[in-house]
């Protein structure tokens, strides 16, 4: 995607510099872009950790490269205990997005089995390229699945489609295209008249920093809402379409996001509003089937919910929002029951959220 008229993916390998992985820096945006610099593996953490990466295929795609840059800190003595190590402990940085433990372990699997291989850098470094070329094409693939359900709402309808997401599930979170963001690109691409619906996405805001970034560089139109206005617009009429993303996805069809997902699910249900959910495989869990209990749930520290932050005169400020005194929670994500979903956008089509639905999209996964 664009910025300042300049393509750009989230990551990328540094030029001439095949031992720093570069990426945006996301706590800064949309007040300034800024580029980061990983060399170890402890920056790889850092970064996934701290959210200067954020979203599922992203923080699985930086894991990824992170086991590449293992290879440089690993001596050959214990090789293998060294680099599983350093394995455990990128899986170790957030807890829900099951696309980390994936990529991880993908790659882990590819560096043991080359192990022996003069040319095990290379090797590497071109699995995880074929990882990062994956999911683009998947974004890609879920942008024209989605297109179809877009293209249909507006042959109905024959004005502009209402679509609310939350979070930001778009380029950002993954590497190009975004998911929930990829149908509503390919149809404004298309010149169908398109509006999204930004829930603002507290704590962190990346519906209103992140989000509406994107969407404001890519020309869509769209408005920023609170959190709590979605059900409102829903029982006006005022939404057409939910898509959201997922951190991690059942093969039941229960879907972890961004917490407050649940809440829009709920009201779509009560509004007969469909709810879709954008999601590639990476994101799939196929060893566990009811989210509710088995998905583990991030809590994050409490300064995300006490202050806010935001820019005064070109200065990027941190204020308090809540008495000194009060106690704060803090959940990253939510789990949506699969009962209350339309359907899964995958890069192999659109899908019921259950079990047989995904199985046939997906048959090798038995
Ligand atoms: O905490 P984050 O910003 O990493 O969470 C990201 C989300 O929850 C996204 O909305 C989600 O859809 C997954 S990324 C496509």
């Amino acid at each position: 995607m664009k910025i300042k008229s300049k393509q750009y993916h989230t990551i990328w390998l540094k030029e001439n510099d095949p031992q720093i992985v570069q990426v945006i820096d996301q706590r800064k945006l949309p007040f300034s872009f800024e580029i980061m610099d990983l060399k170890s593996v402890s920056d790889v953490f850092f970064a996934i950790r701290e959210m200067v990466v954020r979203g599922a295929p992203l923080i699985g795609i930086t894991a990824a490269y992170g086991m590449y840059l293992a290879l440089f800190e690993t001596a050959e003595k214990n090789f293998e205990n060294n680099v599983k190590e350093k394995a455990k402990f990128l899986k170790s940085a957030r807890p829900t997005a099951v696309n980390l433990a994936f990529a991880v372990d993908e790659i882990l699997r590819f560096i043991l089995k080359e192990k022996d291989s003069s040319q095990i850098i290379e090797k590497t470094l071109e699995k995880v390229h074929f990882l990062k070329t994956q999911e683009i094409l998947f974004s890609e693939r879920i942008g024209e699945f989605g297109l179809e359900l877009i293209q249909k709402i507006f042959n109905k309808k024959g004005t502009t489609v209402n679509i609310l997401t939350h979070c930001n599930a778009g380029w950002l979170a993954c590497i190009d295209w975004g998911t929930a963001t990829a149908p509503i690109y390919k149809a404004h691409l298309k010149g169908i008249p398109v509006h999204v619906w930004v829930d603002e996405t507290r704590p962190r805001n990346q519906g209103a920093r992140l989000t509406a970034f994107e969407l404001s560089e890519e020309g869509v139109p769209h408005t920023v809402i609170a959190d709590n206005t979605g059900g409102h617009l829903m029982q006006h009429g005022k939404v057409d379409l939910v898509i959201v993303g997922s951190d991690r996805t059942t093969i039941g069809g229960d879907v972890a996001n961004k917490i407050g997902t649940y809440l829009k699910a709920l009201a779509a249900n009560d509004n007969n509003v469909p709810f879709y959910v954008a999601l590639p495989s990476s994101t799939i869990d196929w060893n566990i089937e009811d989210g509710l209990t088995e998905i583990p749930i991030e809590e994050r520290g409490a300064e995300e919910v006490a202050e806010i932050e935001g820019v005064n005169k070109s200065e990027i400020k941190t204020v308090r929002l809540i008495p000194e005194k009060s106690n704060v929670v803090n959940y990253g994500f939510d789990v949506t029951p699969a009962r209350l979903v339309s359907g899964l956008i995958t890069e192999r089509g659109i899908c019921k959220a259950n079990k047989q639905s995904i199985k046939s999209l997906f048959p090798e996964k038995q």
